[in-house]
Order: C-alpha cells, then sequence, then structure tokens
C-alpha cells in the first residue's frame, strides 16, 4: 500500500520504518529538513537500537522522506505522528496536529478516498477535531472523502523495534468501514508475521518465533483514543503504587523484591510494572497522567487514584534527596556522582527525567554535582542550560572524590564497572542504587556502603557473584 507518515520523531521513524519493511511505499514527511536529511543518508534521527538497521535496509527501496506533503495526493493511509508536548495546565498541546491536519487536508485528491491516522497521543475527541479542520480546509466531506481513524501507539522507548514487529495488541478506532477494511489490509503482513525471515535478521534480538500473535481489536475513535491515556495512566499507577510499597517495607525492615515477586504472581496482578525506582518519568507518563487529569478534572470527573499517583510519583523523586541526606547529614559541599540521566536505559531521552529534578534539589541543598550517561548527556545538557553540573566522560570521572554516588538509570554497562577502583576513588564509598540493580553483596564485600530502596542491603544477602573487576 501507499503509505505516509507525518513526523519522524520516536513513533513516526519507527512506524514508517516498520511498514516500509513489511512491504509498504512509505513516505515520511517532516517539516526538518535536517531529520530529513538524516533519513536520506540512511541514518535513524533519534537513538532507537535496530532502527539504523531498518532504515539502512530500506531508505531508497520502499522507504522515502521529504518535507515536500506532495505524497499524501497518492496516499491511501496518512499516519499523524507529531509531538504532542504539554500546556502549562497539563493538557496536550495540539497545535501540531491541527498544522499536519491543516497540510494534509491541502494535499487531499478528492478522486480518491484517504484515511488519515492518529498515531500520536491525543485527547479524547481529537479524531474529530482532525476530521472537522480536514473538511473545512480542504472542502471535502469526511466518511465520502476521507475518514479519520484512531490507532494509538504502545511503543517503549529503547524497546521501539521489538514492540512495532511483535505488539500485544492493534487498537483500531474508527466508525467508517471503508476505512476499518483498509487499515485491516495494512496490519495483514504485521498480523501474519509475512516477511519476518528477512525483516528479523535486522532486528537487535532475536526473532520471537514463539511470541503470540498480536490481538487486533477494533473500537470506536473515542474508546481507542481512551485505551491508550487509560493504559499508561494505569502502568503509573502500578509503579506509583510499587515505590510507595517499597518505602513501607523500608519502614517497617520487609523486602520490596520479595514482596514485588510474591504479588506479581497472582496473575491478576501480573509480574510487570512492579520494579522499583526513583519514579516514572520520560516523555510518555508525566504528559499522559497529567492529560487524563486535567481532562477529568475539566468535566467533572477526577481520577483520584491518577492525581494519587502523580504526587506520589513527585514524593518518589525527593525521597531519594532525602535518603542521601539522611546519610550524608548535610548535603552542603559534598560532591555528589549521578549515574544515569535518561529516564530508562537505552535510549538517549533525557525529557522530563527524574534526574532532573533530583540533581536540582541537590544543588538548592549546596551539593556538588558531577554526572554520567552512556548516551543521554547531550540532550540533558541542552534541556538544562542552567543546571550547573559536571557532565563526565566515564562513571569512574564521576565518582571521583564524590561523597555518594547514586544509579538513576539501570544502564547494562554499568554492571561491568570497575567497581574496586571505583571505590577508592570516591571520598566515603556510599551507592544509592534506586533500582535495586547492581549486585549488592559484590559491592558490599569490596567496601562499598550499599543502600538500595526498599531494602535492607546487610538484611538479605544473597550468594556472592562473581563480577569482572
Ligand atoms: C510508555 C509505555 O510503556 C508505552 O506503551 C507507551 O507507548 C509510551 O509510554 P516508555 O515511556 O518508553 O513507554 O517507557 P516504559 O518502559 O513504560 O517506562 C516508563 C517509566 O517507568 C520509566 O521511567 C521506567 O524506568 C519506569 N518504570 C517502568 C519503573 O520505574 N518501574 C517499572 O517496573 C517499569
Amino acid at each position: 500500500m501507499n503509505v505516509v507518515c507525518i513526523g519522524s520523531g520516536y513513533v513516526g521513524s519507527v512506524t514508517a520504518a516498520a511498514f516500509a519493511a513489511l512491504g509498504h511505499k512509505t513516505t515520511v514527511i517532516d517539516i526538518d529538513q535536517k531529520k530529513v536529511d538524516t533519513l536520506l543518508a540512511k541514518k535513524s534521527p533519534i537513538y532507537e537500537p535496530g532502527l539504523d538497521n531498518l532504515i539502512a535496509e530500506y531508505m531508497g527501496q520502499t522507504l522515502f522522506a521529504t518535507t515536500d506533503y506532495e505524497p499524501v495526493r497518492q496516499a491511501e493511509v496518512v499516519f499523524i505522528c507529531v509531538g504532542t508536548p504539554s500546556n502549562a495546565d497539563g493538557s496536550a498541546d495540539l497545535t501540531y496536529i491541527k498544522k499536519a491536519a491543516e497540510n494534509i487536508a491541502q494535499h487531499l485528491d478528492p478522486k480518491r478516498f484517504t484515511v488519515i491516522v492518529n498515531k500520536s497521543t491525543v485527547p479524547v475527541g481529537t479524531a474529530d477535531l482532525v476530521s472537522s479542520i480536514v473538511e473545512q480546509v480542504s472542502g471535502l466531506r469526511q466518511e465520502s472523502h476521507f475518514a479519520v481513524v484512531s490507532n494509538p501507539e504502545f511503543l517503549r522507548e529503547g524497546y521501539a523495534v521489538e514492540d512495532v514487529f511483535y505488539p500485544d495488541r492493534i487498537v483500531i478506532g474508527t466508525n467508517n468501514e471503508q476505512a476499518r477494511y483498509t487499515i485491516k489490509m495494512l496490519y495483514h503482513n504485521l498480523l501474519q508475521r509475512n516477511h519476518y525471515e528477512a525483516i528479523s535478521k535486522l532486528f537487535p534480538f532475536p526473532e520471537k518465533t514463539d511470541a503470540p500473535k498480536a490481538t487486533y481489536f477494533e473500537t470506536d475513535t473515542k474508546s481507542a483514543e481512551m485505551i491508550k491515556y487509560a493504559s499508561n495512566a494505569f502502568l503509573a499507577v502500578k509503579i506509583s503504587y510499587i515505590n510507595e510499597v517499597a518505602r513501607l517495607c523500608e519502614t517497617l525492615g520487609a523486602n520490596v523484591l520479595d514482596v514485588a515477586k510474591g504479588i506479581g504472581m497472582d496473575s491478576r496482578i501480573g509480574e510487570k510494572f512492579l520494579q522499583v525506582s526513583s519514579g516514572w518519568s520520560g516523555s510518555c507518563f508525566p504528559k499522559d497522567t497529567a492529560e487524563i487529569l486535567t481532562t477529568s478534572q475539566k468535566y467533572g470527573s477526577e481520577l483520584l487514584v491518577v492525581k494519587a499517583a502523580v504526587e506520589s510519583n513527585q514524593k518518589m523523586h525527593l525521597y531519594v534527596v532525602e535518603k542521601i541526606q539522611r546519610r550524608l547529614k548535610t548535603l552542603n559541599g559534598k560532591n555528589i556522582g549521578v549515574l544515569g540521566l535518561t529516564f530508562k536505559p537505552n535510549t538517549d531521552d533525557a525529557r522530563k527525567t527524574q534526574a532532573s529534578i533530583i540533581i536540582q534539589q541537590l544543588i538548592e541543598l549546596g551539593a556538588h554535582v558531577s554526572v554520567h550517561d552512556p548516551q543521554g548527556m547531550e540532550m540533558f545538557r541542552a534541556l538544562n542550560p542552567d543546571v550547573p553540573v559536571r557532565y563526565c566522560e566515564s562513571p569512574l570521572q564521576a565518582a571521583e572524590l564524590a561523597d555518594a554516588v547514586v544509579l538513576l538509570t539501570h544502564w547494562e554497562d554499568y554492571l561491568s564497572l570497575n567497581w574496586a577502583l571505583m571505590q577508592t576513588k570516591m571520598r566515603s564509598p556510599y551507592i544509592l542504587d534506586t533500582r535495586n540493580f547492581l549486585p549488592k553483596d559484590f559491592l558490599i564485600d569490596i567496601g562499598f556502603s550499599y543502600e538500595g530502596l526498599g531494602i535492607d542491603a546487610n538484611a538479605f544477602r544473597r550468594e556472592p557473584i562473581e563480577l569482572a573487576r
């Protein structure tokens, strides 16, 4: 089929690369010439494992990129994959969506039926909004000339290639029969896993032949739009809950790792998203919880549980600072090394991460902060130009003369650090592992004073782990 993806950000570039790999002629349209040039040079405009491979393979074959909206004229399906940042009150800013709708409208072929798909995370009712903009600008009629469908994305950053080819579910919201048929055709190869043998050679993970096939779920547009927000808010609630349980475990002397394991064994709860952290962050959860909360308040149907999860999450960020402060007593003049600036591993995304909140607070209390991240330093620096931290080339450098090292992001690289050497470089070898990720018994054995979250590190010793020093 002939597909267009408007936007070459996290969602657009992954979606476009996937449809191109599945055999559809797919054109990415982005107003940013630099991003288009990057794509044309067969490179990914974002850091996402496996995406470079796909773009290199299909660019110029089935994948194309341009700043020009002309390809919309031939497209059977046009995906809107532009950003929806937050307004000051938490609601979604639809400026880019509206602009994309206007541009699409100016390039629709009146002789053909075009399906416009909202892939961006957009508030309930946005499909109707896009329809009315397209009608007004183009003079064409929805239902007879075009239809707007909601098809929310559920991609996790860092695993987006895996998620796009092996989704749990594909949610399609439409009230239009022709659109329903077109989109089902579009997803046919993905649902049947056609071409996977060839494509999987480009995956950054082994082909998942045993993974259950995706559920294809059709509903109306508003329900599809709601599914996206309700899913992300639910996941945020789940994490906030386990983080609160972790704080209580710490107070009462229980071990949150075993508690999470024990509750996750109940299939009604499930084991996923019960990993303790310094709080959730990133470009989706804060934005999506804020939007659904603001909407629920505006419409007099406040989501109290989501509100509590947001508050609890903010408390979790500050709890990390409190914990360091409790250990070091005063932070004035203390050196703190921070490992991890991205909201999770395998991404360079440092937008709205807990790191910025925690670091800001440490600095306000008088600490000198040195930071390291394998991928996220450039973006963090660009987004936080006024935050006076020392950017370090290695974790070792961040730990030099440190009174504390705090691990915020569980990058696998950090498992194989030369911890023994790091210990000797620090002024006092205290480490706070906010992900309960590092080999704590090993670290304790080599002389670190180790703390996790929700555990008493010394009370729950396990067999020593052999790690390269
Ligand atoms: C999320 C959704 O998972 C995805 O379906 C949606 O399309 C976009 O938003 P993403 O933001 O990429 O994806 O990251 P995710 O892996 O969900 O993690 C979000 C945050 O929660 C991260 O900060 C992560 O470290 C944290 N987290 C996750 C925890 O603290 N504990 C967990 O158990 C899981």
